[in-house]
């Protein structure tokens, strides 16, 4: 082997939030670690999370807050690195955080805190971070893995692949676990774009009349057995909010999404005993939801006759509304990205391939992913913490 090759015991290409964890976990068992990225800057994806406060963590992260083709796959890892195992790194470098909503932590002032968390740990185990490792091309030889990159060649015995899905390109995202995996004879469940806002089109594009519109909402679609009551936000394209982003990963091009726009409360029901015209109508909307979405409903939805049979019908459907979005705003927007590296090739409580050892899979690249709220970081902090113990 020529002397120009450098050598490593374990190397991670990601320096992003599970490829951090990762590294910093392994090299404070003393390995010998180096970190490689195609970017300059590490953990960038960790700087604009949580609008530049990072969601860190959930404290109800329960494995149902996952979507995988193998719905177990994610337990074993969860349970070995917890939401309070990352609490305690955080109270170890006093950061200060609060719980916004629904169990979701944030940082009180800056991701930036959380970052340097990472890049402290990565230092106390030794960790050599290499940026700008552009072209990165992977070899299985005798000894581990040889790897050549714009940054020299390298040749470990484990190789960590947390180099995330393909969301927000601009920020560094590609598919190179993927291709990797693939040339390694593993199978990828199809990536898609999830906790995205979704597009409007034909009538239902009058709906962007609306925007900067937010109310509280149940969301359903046909391929998810779970609902979701957080709000929606009208845009100038579509729907988002935190709702319409959960619903998304679910979403299936050509099926509808259900809107109840008023959950737990009956709208028009209340008005057989009244008058029934147009402005009781427009009165009983108003009482329930912001102004300009009960306006467009007055208009919408008057109940044709006023019968009670009509009236009931019109309650019915304002819990019951179909949007039928005609795609997605992509990559470009996505929070994340659903399927990845399928979980059968993996071992749940390692991230090594079942074929290869010595080759692991962490983070967003794996086909895990976590609902809107704090768990995809979570499954990057503890499917690390798996692999950076077994490497
Ligand atoms: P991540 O994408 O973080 O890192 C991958 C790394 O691999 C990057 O550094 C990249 O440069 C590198 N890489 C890619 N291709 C490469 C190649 N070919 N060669 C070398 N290096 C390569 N989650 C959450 O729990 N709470 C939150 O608040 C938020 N907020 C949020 C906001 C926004 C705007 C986005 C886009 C995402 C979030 N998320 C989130 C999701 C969360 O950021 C995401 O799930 C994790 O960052 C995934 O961590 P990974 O380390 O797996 O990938």
């Amino acid at each position: 082997m020529s002397a120009s090759i450098q050598k490593y015991d374990v190397i991670v290409i990601g320096a992003g939030a599970a490829g951090l964890m990762c590294a910093s976990v392994a090299g404070q068992r003393g390995r010998h670690v180096a970190l490689l990225d195609h970017g300059g800057l590490p953990g960038r994806k960790i700087l604009i999370s949580g609008g530049g406060r990072c969601n860190f963590t959930n404290i109800h992260c329960e494995p149902n807050r996952f979507l995988s083709g193998n719905p177990h796959f994610a337990k074993s890892a969860l349970a070995l690195y917890t939401a309070s195992h990352f609490l305690e790194l955080v109270h170890k470098y006093n950061i200060p955080y609060h719980e916004k909503t629904l169990g979701q932590l944030f940082c009180d002032h800056s991701a930036h805190a959380i970052l340097n968390l990472l890049l402290a740990e990565c230092e106390r185990g030794k960790v050599e971070h290499v940026p700008d490792a552009h072209s990165i091309r992977v070899e299985k030889n005798s000894s581990g893995f040889r790897i050549a990159s714009a940054r020299g060649e390298f040749q470990c015995e484990s190789l960590v692949i947390a180099t995330g899905g393909l969301s927000i390109p601009k920020l560094g995202a590609t598919g190179f676990g993927y291709e990797l995996a693939q040339q390694f004879g593993m199978s990828v469940v199809a990536p898609r774009p999830a906790l995205v806002p979704v597009l409007l089109g034909g009538v239902e594009a009058e709906w962007t009349q609306l925007a900067g519109v937010s109310t509280l909402v149940r969301v359903s679609t046909p391929s998810a057995k779970t609902t979701f009551v957080e709000k929606l936000l009208v845009t100038h394209r579509g729907l988002s909010g935190p709702a319409i982003l959960q619903i998304s990963s679910y979403w299936q091009p050509g099926q509808p999404i259900h809107v109840d726009l008023a959950p737990e409360q009956s709208i028009l029901t209340p008005l057989f005993g009244t008058r029934r015209d147009g402005a009781i109508l427009r009165q009983a909307l108003r009482e329930h939801l912001p102004q300009r979405l009960a306006e467009h409903l007055a208009n919408v939805a008057a109940p044709a006759g006023w019968s009670n049979a009509a009236i009931e019908a019109g309650e019915r459907a304002l819990h019951h509304w179909p949007f039928n979005p005609v795609g997605t705003e992509g990559f470009a927007k996505a929070e994340v990205t659903t399927g990845g590296i399928d979980t059968r090739h993996l071992q749940a409580k390692t991230m090594e391939a079942r074929d290869i050892p010595g080759l692991f899979f962490i983070g967003e690249v794996v086909d895990v992913t976590g609902h809107l709220g704090g768990f995809n970081f979570q499954w990057a902090w503890s499917s690390a913490v798996a692999a950076g113990r077994a490497v």
